[in-house]
């Protein structure tokens, strides 16, 4: 299993490209089952997780073709026919977000069988209300054996959907499955994460009717067929927010080039406070801080506009430096902490309550081997890393892998001292 190494110290100056969002990627390229024409996804991050839905896609019938266009990396897929509606058990296991083929094959063929994911290191995960929106919208659900059986012989219909707590997948599922619909689809309480209104705007290139994306309202009105599009994925808001506290971590001034500011106001106004210098561009953001000590600032995470809960880890290495204590809340996953026995190999002093930790910012970090848990949390290690004092091994990092493309490589190139170790 491969490593990364950081020999912290090295400031950070330079230009960081901000990647597509791992987290619209994936759901555009779900989006692709719902139609028989070609979608062509430009400005495509090249990760783990894309590369794992582009084997299940093809099980179920899509040709993707990954390539490099004329403005960079992009996939084409085109699914002309459903040869397979089933998704098993080993493929939606290695990434929970396989689960939302379930709305499109039922949109499409009438039949699916889908396997729950089950839990994962950050929380139990459950999927009731992707199955709640599903059954809302005509489909008989069932499960056997660990296996979603999901019919619909004679087609989804639209309904009221009301959604009792924000839910990025499930807005995003009910989406996949509302927008082929017979009728009018009314959803409420819907997620409002840019990556919601990146899938609205993929769909609506694609013949869809939704309005009110990006609000807790939304109605959308269902189409016999969608057509193929051609559609840019929104830049990474969670890829971007982690360099800026890399910057912010290492010291230095860096530019993200892409970053989209206006996704990112609630952890903007953080480093702010924190005492973090945060220009605002047109097309992307220069964060600095230059010597003096970071202060204390408290956080709590929640659905969008609120402070997002993959950036939390990172946000608890910052603050394990900074001047004072601060309070860190997670309030959307029961399970977030593992970084925090980590970050306290490297000298920080964390404790956790609960779903709250405090966090007395230490003068000092020091390098340690220190075990990835997670995909944020891993990289939570990786820019604590940056700043202490000797060599950080980042061990298992797969999970890195998964979300962050050519990590060692953006950060070199800023003057960071970071590299691969291949077992
Ligand atoms: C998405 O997960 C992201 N994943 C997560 O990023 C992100 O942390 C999360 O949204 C919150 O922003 C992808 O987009 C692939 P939710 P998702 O449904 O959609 C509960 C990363 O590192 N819930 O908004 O699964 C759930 O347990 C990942 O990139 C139910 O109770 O998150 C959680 O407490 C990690 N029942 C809360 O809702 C359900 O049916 C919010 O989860 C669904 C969710």
């Amino acid at each position: 299993m491969d490593r990364i190494a950081i020999t912290g110290g090295a400031p950070l100056h330079g230009d960081i490209a901000i990647s597509g969002a791992k987290n619209s990627a994936i759901k555009l390229m779900v989006a692709s089952l719902l139609t028989d024409e070609p979608l062509r996804l430009t400005q495509m991050p090249r990760l783990a997780d894309t590369r794992f839905l582009g084997a299940l896609l093809r099980r179920l019938g899509a040709e993707v073709e990954e390539r490099e266009g004329p403005s960079g990396p992009e996939t084409l897929l085109q699914t002309r026919e459903i040869v397979s509606a089933f998704a098993p058990y080993e493929l939606v296991r290695q990434m929970r977000a396989s689960f939302n083929v379930l709305g499109p094959l039922l949109a499409r063929t009438g039949h699916a069988k889908v396997s729950l994911p089950g839990g994962c290191e950050i929380g139990a995960r459950p999927v009731d209300l992707h199955l709640a929106a599903l059954r809302a919208l005509g489909a008989h659900i069932d499960l056997h054996e660990g296996y979603i059986y999901a019919q619909a012989p004679r087609g989804l219909k639209g309904a009221r959907i009301a959604f009792p707590i924000s839910s990025v997948g499930a807005t995003e599922h009910a989406m996949l499955a509302a927008v082929l619909a017979e009728g009018v689809t009314d959803i409420t309480g819907a997620a409002c994460e840019p990556e919601i209104v990146d899938l609205a705007a993929c769909l609506a290139a694609m013949g869809a009717q939704i309005e009110g994306a990006g609000t807790e309202h939304m109605t959308i009105r269902g189409v016999s067929r969608l057509a193929g599009a051609e559609y840019a994925v929104a830049p990474d808001r969670i890829e971007a927010g982690t360099y800026a506290m890399a910057a912010a971590m290492a010291g230095g001034e860096v530019r993200l080039t892409g970053a989209r500011a206006g996704d990112m106001e609630a952890l903007l106004a953080k480093l702010e406070e924190a005492g973090v210098g945060v220009e605002r561009l047109n097309d992307g953001l220069i964060i600095r801080r230059n010597g003096a000590r970071l202060a204390a600032v408290d956080i709590e995470t929640s659905p969008f506009p609120g402070f997002p809960t993959d950036l939390q880890a990172q946000f608890m290495a910052l603050m394990s430096l900074a001047e004072g204590e601060s309070v860190v809340r997670e309030t959307v996953f029961e399970n977030r902490f593992m970084h925090a026995p980590e970050l306290r190999r490297m000298g920080a002093d964390i404790s956790v309550s609960g779903r709250e930790a405090r966090v007395r910012g230490v003068e000092r970090l020091e390098g340690a081997p220190v075990m990835a848990t997670d995909l944020r949390a891993s990289v939570g290690l990786v820019i604590a890393g940056l700043a202490a004092r000797g060599e950080t091994v980042v061990d298992r990092v797969y999970h890195l892998d998964r979300g962050f493309e050519r990590l060692e490589e953006k950060l070199s190139a800023c003057g960071a001292k970071v590299r691969r170790l291949k077992d």
